[in-house]
């Protein structure tokens, strides 16, 4: 048994508290910034009712032995407020976000050796009735280290399949590549189908030329053939597919994009690599953040 808090309680946060209710084995809190009435989570194999206490102010909780961050990248600030108490016993932090950057963004609230960065593979929605959607199957992958596979323990005995690798980076970069070609379909509206035809084709493989060439610098290992594999992937999906970018776009909301285009733009530039088509996606999604 351990004591987890999930901070940040929307698609990811709520498919992982889902995973967690189904090992039957922990005692989980619901961090949130507004009280959830109900948490159920549909997944291929079922559904699940969340027990866990719901928390909505950070004086309120108590200290855990792992706190698991769920929110978009850009509220790092907002869910660091949760750790003074939280970590007040030395708890482990997993950092569960898309990008490349989890230990930085996270670097001023905990130390890097009770810092894990965590990717996940899990298409999920939440909707506003509180209701979490999993439509596929919820794979992480963490740094093959000792915090690594405690983190990967606390999912025996859920469908998840959360796997410490040896290449963490590569693994990271891989996604990254992966997500920024994401960009084309909060630029054009549209969604995955737009991929399929010639010429976004074409973009989407160069702008996952600059992120492989970007990644390598940083000591990935990246496959010539990614950006096909990638593009093969989008016109896998079914056409009116819509990725995260383009429903917050949609919606109004804010969009992750310096954390999966501006982090291309940012690094290339410290390696002296160009990254013009991440940059301008960059430049005129970030000109239409609300
Ligand atoms: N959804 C997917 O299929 C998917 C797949 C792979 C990776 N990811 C990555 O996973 C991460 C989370 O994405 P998501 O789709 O789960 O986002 P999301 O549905 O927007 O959920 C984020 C949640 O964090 C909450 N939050 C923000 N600041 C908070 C704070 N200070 N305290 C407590 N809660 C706070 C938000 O609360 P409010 O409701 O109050 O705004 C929201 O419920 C992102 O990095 C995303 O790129 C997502």
């Amino acid at each position: 048994m351990a004591r987890i808090a999930i901070v940040g309680v929307g698609a990811i946060g709520g498919a992982i508290a889902g995973l967690l209710e189904m090992t039957e084995r922990h005692e989980v809190t619901l961090c949130t910034r507004r009280p959830m009435q109900q948490l159920t989570v549909t997944m291929p194999s079922g559904s699940v009712r969340v027990k866990a206490r719901n928390v909505t102010a950070p004086a309120e909780v108590e200290p855990a032995d792992w706190v698991i961050v769920a929110t978009k990248a850009y509220d790092a600030e907002g869910a660091a407020r949760w750790f003074p108490r939280l970590c007040a016993q030395g708890a482990q932090v997993a950092v569960v976000q898309n990008g490349v950057e989890h230990r930085e963004r996270f670097a001023p609230y905990v130390e890097q050796a009770r810092l894990l960065p965590v990717i996940i593979d899990c298409p999920v929605e939440r909707s506003p009735d509180g209701e979490v959607r999993v439509r596929g199957a919820a794979r992480m992958r963490v740094e093959d280290t000792p915090l690594g596979c405690d983190f990967a323990a606390l999912f025996a005995g859920s469908p998840a399949n959360a796997e410490p690798v040896a290449d963490f980076v590569s693994a990271a970069w891989w996604k990254l590549c992966l997500n920024s070609v994401g960009a084309l379909n909060a630029l054009t509206l549209k969604p995955a189908g737009v991929l399929r035809e010639e010429e976004m084709g074409r973009l989407a493989l160069a702008m996952v030329a600059e992120c492989v060439a970007v990644g390598r610098a940083e000591g990935a290992k990246l496959n010539d053939s990614l950006g096909e594999e990638i593009l093969a992937q989008y016109r896998a999906q079914p056409p009116d597919a819509v990725n995260s970018l383009l429903a917050d776009r949609l919606a109004g909301r804010r969009m992750e994009i310096d954390a999966r285009n501006g982090v291309i733009v940012r690094r290339g530039q410290k390696r002296g690599i160009p990254t013009p088509l991440n940059r301008m996606a960059f430049t005129l999604l970030e000109a239409q953040q609300p």
